[in-house]
């Protein structure tokens, strides 16, 4: 099988994002709170690893590549915030919608920053070994990071207060990658 570049592997994410996304004006009320958990699930697994293994080289190995990293990241941090917001409304409601469509707005200029800032830097300054390396922590990693909300969050209200399970399931997934990386 030939290998993978990370700059394709993560094109093909944000391609199934953007897919994802493109269902949001025809799904019907009563179903975008489902859409929207599917959503934060991909993001979730996508971001933590991306972060872990892309922006990281970014920062480190290409040359004015801290700038660009800490813009990404920003961006990253604030759709998780609207996302935590937006957990605690009415999925039916308009402003729920409201939401939904500026999330879809944020997170779509974000995946194409990335693709037009971020990873014509990658294929120029890190070599193909290095690329296919990346394409493959990144798979690993994206295997590894949970899927759902952590089930004891909504039992338990001092966690509830503290995180919302949208915040828990970004930390998760960036603890899953952490330990990845300390155990390698
Ligand atoms: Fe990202
Ligand atoms: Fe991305």
């Amino acid at each position: 099988m030939a290998e993978q570049d990370i700059v394709d592997r993560l094109t093909d994410d944000h391609n199934g994002i953007r897919a994802l996304f493109g269902q949001l004006d025809t799904t019907p009320a009563d179903q975008r709170g489902d859409l929207f958990r599917h959503i934060v699930s991909e993001l979730a697994r996508h971001e933590a690893a991306e972060e872990a293994v892309v922006h990281s080289a970014t920062r480190d190995d290409v040359p004015g590549g801290e700038q660009i990293a800490n813009a990404v990241l920003e961006e990253e941090n604030q759709a998780e915030q609207l996302m935590a917001e937006m957990e605690q409304m009415d999925s039916t409601s308009e402003d729920f919608l409201i939401r939904f469509r500026r999330l879809r707005d944020d997170v779509l200029a974000h995946a194409g920053h990335e693709e037009a800032e971020e990873f014509p830097l990658l294929r120029e300054h890190l070599d193909a070994d290095r690329r296919a390396q990346m394409a493959a922590g990144f798979e690993r990693l994206k295997g590894m990071a949970p899927t759902h909300p952590h089930p004891r969050t909504p039992q338990d209200p001092k966690v509830r207060a503290a995180a919302g399970p949208i915040a828990g399931i970004f930390d998760r997934a960036r603890d899953a990658v952490r330990k990845v990386f300390s155990s390698s």
